[in-house]
């Protein structure tokens, strides 16, 4: 699939069918993931590929609703259904350093590398026809704790993979001339 197509026809998929994901496609989503830059190629990322019911179930209780939809996450029902989940971590301290110190007002950049790194995995899956939705809200801890992360690692986000049981419109996008700016900011 061409990079623009993949880009723009992608969707986040929270309905999946009941077909199992062989593990040469799950191997083929993480080859896409571990190609991401990073900074100073540190790659600060690990994977947990997650396939136990009980787990998924377990994972699903850590997740956080958005109020202003519902008492759910909206992804609950696809983290306990899915036939995979793949959960991003990242060990602290490595992205955004140099010699043990951040080099930048930013601090830690784990979140920045492991976002490339997942985006490369979802676009990926959907190059296969595989499905993905990106889940951040969470509570990492917990998340941690289930899948018995060591100290020094968190859990930044999961997702689930599977073959995709809907098919939904595109979610809008705010037009360029909304967050593009030449030369300097403000400037149209
Ligand atoms: C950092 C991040 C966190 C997200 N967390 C959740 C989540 O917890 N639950 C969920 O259902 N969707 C989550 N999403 C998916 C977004 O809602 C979705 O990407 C957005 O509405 C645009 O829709 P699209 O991906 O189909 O283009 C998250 C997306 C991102 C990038």
């Amino acid at each position: 699939m061409e990079v623009m197509e993949a880009i723009q026809s992608r969707r986040s998929i929270r309905r999946y069918q009941d077909i199992p994901v062989d593990d040469k496609a799950v191997e083929a989503v993480l080859e896409a993931a571990r190609w991401a830059p990073s900074w100073a190629n540190t790659q600060c990322w690990r994977f947990i590929v997650v396939r136990e019911s009980d787990t998924k179930s377990r994972l699903a209780d850590t997740l956080i609703a958005n109020p202003d939809i519902g008492e759910k996450n909206p992804a609950d029902k696809a983290i306990r259904t899915a036939p995979v989940v793949i959960v991003a971590c990242a060990e602290m301290g490595k992205s955004g350093f140099y010699h043990g110190e951040a080099s930048t007002d930013k601090g830690d950049w784990y979140m920045f590398d492991v976002a490339l790194a997942m985006q490369n995995l979802t676009l990926a899956a959907h190059s296969l026809g595989l499905s993905t939705v990106h889940v951040g809200s969470l509570d990492g801890k917990k998340a941690a704790e289930v899948l018995n992360v060591p100290e020094g690692f968190r859990v930044v986000e999961m997702t689930p993979l599977g073959y995709p049981d809907q098919q939904p419109k595109p979610r809008p996008r705010k037009e360029l001339a909304e967050m593009v700016f030449y030369d300097t900011w403000g400037n149209k």
